[in-house]
């Protein structure tokens, strides 16, 4: 997910969950705009391979032949699989026909992925796609798309753009996916606990099931695993420190991205008495104090003390 699924992130989950129960991960989108995106930036965004998951590269845009050499630059860097990005709602995708614009257009989203299987063949391929743009109408036909492009893979997010991140959601739209191509789907939409990722596959047939904000307030979601407190405190600072080590400037912008996932934080006890008493903690090194403290280690955040006398308060 885009601003957070960085490798500092997606390392820490894969650590916690063994390839049984988290089968693989996927960069935030990278945009191809009007040039291919180089090899350094695919390594930045895959980061170094740790774990036996494979970790897909997504790459967002509409002009063909950037895509096409983009995606041969992801296999470069060792992508295991590039995907497409086709669900985005955001207005500046959609002026560059991008991410969900491609939803109009069933025949422009095959060429897409055609395009880039050709490009990189033997290598798979995914797309994932939005259940609509206005509406779910047209879901057999958009995941036939993808299918007759030469994907691998289908992902449904089942909300429509229109829906954009909306509470409701409608599982029978991945059903009809599932029933309308012969690749494997991966449903997504509305996973709120380990318990809905079977709950999705048993309701839709779909093979695999992706979690999205959930995974950023559980990262133990996928294994099911119960946790305490300390182990949540223990994997913010664990973050924080994969921040720190991978540049982040300064305690403040480690505390917000901290932030980022407390908003959606649900394991362990860590959010009681009140979620707002995390959230609106001013001063870093406080909201750091107080995760040691739950965390039951003598000192925060764990930073590598060579990194420690650089960073700026
Ligand atoms: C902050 C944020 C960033 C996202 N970035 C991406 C992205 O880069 N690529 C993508 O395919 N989906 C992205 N998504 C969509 C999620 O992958 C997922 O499809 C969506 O949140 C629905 O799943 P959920 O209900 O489990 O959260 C993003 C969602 C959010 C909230």
């Amino acid at each position: 997910m885009e601003g957070v699924t960085a490798p500092s992130f997606r390392d820490l989950v894969l650590a916690r969950n063994p390839p049984l129960a988290l089968g693989g991960a996927c960069t935030e989108f990278v945009r191809v705009v009007d040039t291919p995106v180089p090899v350094k930036v695919m390594r930045r965004h895959l980061g170094p391979h740790r774990f036996a998951q494979p970790v897909s590269l997504q790459l967002m845009g509409s002009d063909l032949e950037c895509l096409a050499r983009s995606a041969i630059h992801a296999v470069e860097a060792g992508a295991a699989v590039v995907d497409l990005n086709f669900g985005c709602p955001a207005k500046g995708a959609l002026r560059g026909c991008a991410g969900s614009a491609a939803l109009k257009d069933p025949r422009q989203l095959e060429r897409t992925v055609a395009a880039v299987a050709r490009a990189i063949p033997g290598h798979p391929v995914t797309g994932k796609i939005r259940a609509g743009f206005d509406d779910a109408s047209r879901v057999e036909d958009l995941a036939r798309a993808v299918e007759a492009g030469g994907a691998w893979m289908l992902t449904i997010h089942c909300r429509t753009r229109a829906e954009a991140y909306c509470d409701e959601v409608d599982w029978t739209r991945i059903a009809r996916a599932v029933s309308a191509v012969a690749i494997p789907v991966c449903g997504n939409g509305g996973v709120s606990s380990h318990a809905d990722l079977e709950r999705m596959r048993a309701q839709t047939g779909c093979a695999h099931a992706m979690v999205g904000r959930a995974a950023l307030g559980d990262p133990w979601i996928f294994h099911g695993a119960a946790t305490t407190e300390a182990d949540a405190a223990r994997f913010l600072l664990d973050y924080a420190d994969a921040l720190f080590a991978t540049g982040e400037p300064s305690k403040k912008g480690v505390a917000g991205r901290l932030k980022q996932l407390l908003v959606h934080w649900s394991a362990g006890a860590l959010c009681r008495p009140t979620r707002e008493s995390w959230l609106h903690m001013q001063d870093p090194q406080e909201l750091f104090d107080r995760l040691a403290l739950v965390a039951g280690e003598g000192r925060c955040p764990r930073l590598n003390p060579l990194l420690a006398a650089k960073v700026p308060a």
